[in-house]
């Protein structure tokens, strides 16, 4: 008895606390990049968003639309939400503006509302009223992308993995996870930035899930209650970024993005990186070069959390207690908030790289070593570059 007692404790944290599985080499190797569909004049997920699109303009309509055409065609198991608010701003002379939050959602089969912790990937699909024809390649036109990408790359591998669980025997304790991408509307200020002129989108919804009750004696009392983790994207795409780890609470998180991009590297498989097979194949000398990470803070300590707080779409959700990795460079992209923030001065490797990151972390994080099919190409490619390299010389 006494034994019995003392074991399940044990048991029980074994079985809600799946072990976090990192992605085999041979995942990571294979693990498409989005290729010519982020090619900014006829790549068919990033150049419909490189566009104007300020809230409430038909700009911001026709993106949306491209957004709600993508998954109905090609991801159709996942549920698409639009979260609608509205509120003046100091620009639209007393007239209420519309926002519109996309939402879209896989869960587990058969899983109930209030059960399943979800993984949010974030990003702010708005652009900024001035200068005038200001199209935010960066902000976040490319980062939308990445996570269209992202979750077309997992959906089948999903399928497979629940698939898989339903033939086991069914574990009553085992945590259910889901995924969620948020694309949300109105991020940017139209005057002046301060807390009424901006993160409209990003506001109504939190407030609004902070009131959405799941059924009584749920795991999780709300939406919010049910994101695991928040990851929001901003400011992407340009070359060499510096990301930093913002928050102490989860660091670890970042930590495991800061492994994926280190083995993606050791893997060769960033583009943006000088040791690239690609890159090589084009040099001379095939001395190894030094490489700067995105995310640099893999090893900071625990009182290096000193710095100031970036607004952001996650602020009115971490108010309300929800854990967020925010994934920004530090200092901005020096086209941020320029006319040129444009899909020419994209750094096309950097935005390819961070797709293949926010992509293996979704992976990961879902535990979906195992459920993976793709063909080897990425392998085959570079190890031809490689060998082309070699007889060029
Ligand atoms: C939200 O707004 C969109 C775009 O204006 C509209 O198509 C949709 O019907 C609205 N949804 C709701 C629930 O009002
Ligand atoms: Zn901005």
């Amino acid at each position: 008895m006494l034994l019995l007692l003392a074991l399940l404790p044990l048991s029980l944290f074994l079985s809600l606390c799946s072990a976090y599985t990192t992605l085999s080499d041979s995942t990571l190797k294979t693990l498409p990049g989005p290729g010519t569909d982020f090619d900014i004049r006829k790549g068919a997920l990033l150049a419909p968003i490189l566009r104007t699109r300020v809230s409430g303009t038909p700009g911001n309509a026709a993106v949306r639309q491209h957004f709600l055409d993508f998954f109905q065609t090609h991801l159709p198991s996942w549920n698409l939400e639009l979260h609608n608010s509205t509120s003046k701003t100091p620009t639209s002379n007393g007239k209420e503006i519309e926002f519109v939050n996309l939402i879209a959602t896989r869960d587990p089969p058969g899983s109930t509302p209030g059960e399943v912790a979800r993984l949010a990937l974030v990003a702010h699909y708005d652009s900024k009223l001035t200068p005038t024809g200001f199209i935010g390649a960066t902000d976040s036109a490319a980062p939308c992308a990445m996570l269209l990408h992202a979750a077309r790359t997992i959906d089948k591998a999903l399928t497979k993995k629940w698939e898989a669980k339903a033939k086991e025997s069914v574990d009553e304790l085992q945590e259910q996870m889901g995924v969620q991408i948020l694309l949300l509307d109105g991020e940017e200020a139209f005057k002046v930035w301060n807390a009424q002129d901006s993160l409209y989108g990003a506001k109504a919804l939190a407030s609004a899930w902070e009131h959405e009750y799941h059924p009584v004696m749920s795991t999780y009392r709300t939406p919010l209650d049910a994101i695991s983790l928040f990851v929001l994207l901003d400011l992407l795409g340009a070359k060499a970024p510096n990301v930093p780890s913002y928050f102490k609470t989860t660091h670890w998180a970042y930590k495991h993005m800061a492994n994926i991009e280190q083995r993606l590297r050791d893997l060769k498989q960033l583009k943006s990186s000088p040791n690239h097979p690609a890159k090589m194949a084009k040099r001379k000398n095939k001395k190894p070069r030094i490489e700067p990470n995105f995310l640099v803070d893999a090893n900071k300590g625990e009182d290096g959390y000193t710095g100031g707080l970036i607004e952001d779409d996650h602020i009115p959700f971490m108010a309300r207690g929800v854990e967020i990795l925010h994934i920004i460079p530090s200092p901005f992209p020096r086209v941020w908030h320029e006319i040129d923030d444009d899909g020419e001065h994209l750094d096309t490797d950097t935005v390819e790289d961070w797709a293949k990151v926010v992509t293996a972390f979704a992976a990961e994080w879902m535990e979906l070593e195992g459920f993976f099919e793709f063909e080897k190409h990425a392998e085959r490619d570079v190890e031809e570059a490689a060998t082309s390299g070699k007889t060029e010389l």
